[in-house]
């Protein structure tokens, strides 16, 4: 039976009712992954119910992060996580939203595609008294029980800083940007203008790729297209970096340049460094296990901060084979 932490333990027959509702949200969604196999008996027999609203499954770095949270709730059988994948498309992101609200979950996880717009669905929740834990991209204001995510000015800084080093302080740079409606898209960029400030980098060419490795390809066919001398790609993901170098692999140019992204997942920023492709990645982490932790002492009734930082560490050729070095 479900227990819900402000009110009286709901029955068997509400079990089904939210497991009904929770299902046919994730049949809609398509491809949504669910921890729930076939019958409501597996909903009843957990005390919480996480609704995971997920924005895409798409990129690499969020099929990790919802791995990170399977993994880490499958250690307390107390817990059932719902995931829901949004499909890049923030309306159904908000209806997913909605639909956690009326089948009264116990915690909603967000990793939410833009801020403005899921802004207010979270609120609502709140409202309702379901604490919401908010992963990786931030909404504005702070209505929301926990936010866990790392901070994306010091990386965007970091990122500047170690561009300005590699090339002697001077040189012709590409940025391909993240979703400008999302906070890490807008936060490494304004990082990476302070890491080069004072320094005689050009930013030759900016675009906003929206996370996109297909979309961050054709941004750079356009920038190879219109700037004979680039010296680096900055890209505020590894999925867009690496989208940089296939375009100038089939230009022939990709020896011309350095290439620098932000993401390092182990098989794929991390690799890529190993194997030459990019330069230099700064991880970020998906923060799926702390997200677990600290929804756990939320349904105990644990206070938690407002905010947990997450750490970040610099991976180029000078340190892949020791793991990287932690950022300051
Ligand atoms: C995945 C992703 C990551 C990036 C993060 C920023 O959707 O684009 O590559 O670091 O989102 O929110």
């Amino acid at each position: 039976m479900i227990m819900q932490t402000k009110y009286a333990p709901i029955t068997t027959l509400a079990a089904i009712v939210l497991a009904t509702a929770l299902f046919s949200g994730c049949g809609k969604s398509g491809g949504s992954s669910t921890s729930i196999t076939t019958s409501t008996n597996v909903v009843a027999s957990h005390q919480f119910v996480i609704g995971m609203s997920q924005c895409n499954l798409g990129e690499p770095w969020r099929v990790q992060m919802n791995a990170d949270i399977r993994a880490a709730a499958a250690k307390f059988p107390e817990l059932e996580v719902v995931f829901k994948d949004a499909q890049n498309d923030t309306l159904q992101q908000r209806a997913q939203v909605e639909e956690f609200v009326s089948a009264k979950v116990d915690l909603i996880i967000i990793s939410p595609k833009e801020a403005q717009p899921l802004t207010e669905p979270i609120s609502h929740a709140m409202d309702a008294g379901i604490p919401v834990i908010v992963l990786d991209r931030r909404l504005l204001g702070t209505n929301y029980t926990c936010f866990i995510g790392a901070d994306n000015q010091q990386i965007g800084q970091a990122a500047g800083e170690w561009i300005v080093k590699a090339l002697g302080g001077k040189g012709n740079v590409v940025e391909l940007m993240g979703l400008q409606t999302s906070t890490p898209g807008q936060d490494r960029h304004s990082g990476f203008l302070k890491g080069i400030a004072g320094s005689d980098i050009k930013i030759i060419f900016s675009a906003d790729m929206q996370w996109l490795e297909p979309k961050a390809r054709q941004e750079m066919e356009s920038a190879l297209s219109r700037f004979d001398q680039i010296d680096l790609v900055f890209a505020h993901n590894d999925d867009g970096a690496h989208g940089a170098y296939l375009a100038a692999k089939a230009a022939g140019r990709q020896n011309q340049m350095k290439f620098v992204g932000i993401d390092a997942l182990p098989q794929e920023g991390v690799a890529y460094v190993s194997q030459g492709i990019l330069n230099a990645t700064f991880q970020y982490p998906t923060g799926g296990a702390d997200a677990i932790e600290t929804a756990l002492k939320i349904l105990h009734g644990e206070k938690v901060p407002n905010e947990i930082v997450l750490g970040t560490r610099l991976f180029d050729n000078g340190n892949v084979n020791q793991g990287g070095q932690a950022l300051k």
